[in-house]
Order: structure tokens, then sequence, then C-alpha cells
């Protein structure tokens, strides 16, 4: 049986982050809830750093503390995915963004793996005590706004984005509800050691 863990970003892992930017490239891919990462291709070292430093950030408008994991694959150690965990919101999150923003590299889509990001990603989410979570997508993305469906979300938003000149769906989910129905991920889940 496949199972996945979260992975905290470490200079280790630099070729297999690349190659998984790479492929978002490659396909011409959107890349989202990766704490930064675009911004730092020439700089990965700077990258971790930021990491670790955004784990302990005070919440200000430009600024909250936040996790970001990969999603890894046990048998091949292949990251499959990633995602940010926004562990408060500031009044630009709230409009915008939400506690959480995930990705699944283009060639491992369509095989249920970002319900099993999103259920860990809601486990941090509970861990740090946080009841609802607020998480957004556009509207022509159904891959992703039916991740949060499945856990629940309920919408509660649509707007027109004059930014992305698009229309964006904002989800609430309710975290305790959604650990109860992802709670047949739990056999799927091994810690990276
Ligand atoms: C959105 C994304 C993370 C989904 O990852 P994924 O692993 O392919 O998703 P899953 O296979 O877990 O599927 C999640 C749900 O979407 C549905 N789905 C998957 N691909 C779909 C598609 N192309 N069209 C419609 N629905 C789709 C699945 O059936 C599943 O719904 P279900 O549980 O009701 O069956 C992935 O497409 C991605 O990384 N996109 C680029 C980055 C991005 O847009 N991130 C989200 C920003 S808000």
């Amino acid at each position: 049986m496949e199972r996945f863990y979260f992975e905290e970003p470490t200079l280790e892992r630099k070729a297999d982050a690349f190659d998984f930017v790479e492929e978002f490239n490659s396909y011409n891919s959107n890349l989202y809830g990766a704490g930064g990462f675009k911004r730092y291709l020439n700089d990965y070292e700077g990258w971790i750093k930021k990491l670790e430093e955004d784990k302990y950030r005070k919440v200000d408008e430009e600024h909250v503390s936040a996790r970001t994991y990969f999603f890894v694959r046990e048998c091949d150690k292949r990251i499959i995915g990633i995602i940010n965990i926004r562990l408060a919101l500031n009044e630009k999150l709230k409009q915008y963004g939400g506690n959480i923003g995930y990705s699944i590299r283009p060639t491992e889509r369509g095989k249920g793996y970002n319900n099993i990001n999103l259920y860990l990603g809601l486990k941090v989410c509970a861990a740090h005590g946080i009841e609802e979570a607020l998480l957004d997508a556009d509207l022509d993305n159904p891959a992703s706004w039916k991740t949060m469906e499945f856990f629940g979300g309920k919408r509660i938003r649509e707007y027109f984005s004059e930014y992305d000149k698009k229309v964006v769906v904002d989800y609430k989910i309710n975290v305790k509800n959604a650990l109860e129905i992802g709670a047949k991920f739990e056999s799927l889940i091994c810690n990276s050691k």
C-alpha cells in the first residue's frame, strides 16, 4: 500500500526540489503553496532560511506564521506535492489566499493525492488550534475546489478578481469535521523517518 508523509524542505533535497519545480515549468502549470520557492530559484539556501523564518513571523499586513511541507510518497521518496499552511490570517489573506495553498506535480495528478495532501495539512491546522480553515480557488480549477468540497468545505463567496481577471471561490472548512471525513486516510500516512 502506498503511504505518504510531510517533509520539511532541506538542503539535502535541493536536486529533488528543482526537479519538482522544473516539472511545473515544463507542463506550463501553476505552482501554488510553495512558500515563495519560485522567487528563490537562484538561492535555494535562502529559501530554506526563509521557510525557517516563516515559522516564527509575527502577524502583520505582510506576514503571518506559516509552514511549508513537501508531500512525499514513502516507496520512492518522490516529492509528489507541496503545501503552504498559514497559521493566522491577516486582512490580505482573508481577502485572498486564505490558510492553505497546495500543488501536486503534473505527472502525479488525478490519483486522489491532493485529498491526502490536504488531509495532512488540516491535521497541521488542528495541531495549531485552527478550527475553521479558509481556502480559495479559481472557479475554473475544479480539481482544487473539489478537494475542498471533499472535506465538507462550504462555498462562502464567489467574486471576480480584478487582479487575476478570473472568478475566485472561497471555501470554509470545519477542521474537526474534515478530519473525521478524512480519517480513512490515516492508514496511508506514515512518519518521514
Ligand atoms: C489542484 C491540484 C492540487 C489537484 O491535485 P490532484 O492530486 O490532481 O487532485 P485529486 O486527484 O486529489 O482530486 C481532487 C478532486 O478533484 C477532482 N479532479 C481531479 N482532477 C480534475 C479535473 N481535471 N477536473 C475536474 N475535477 C478533477 C477529483 O475527482 C477529486 O474529486 P473527488 O474527490 O470528488 O473525486 C492540482 O491539479 C494542481 O497542483 N494544480 C496546479 C496548482 C493549483 O491549481 N493549486 C490549487 C490552487 S487553489
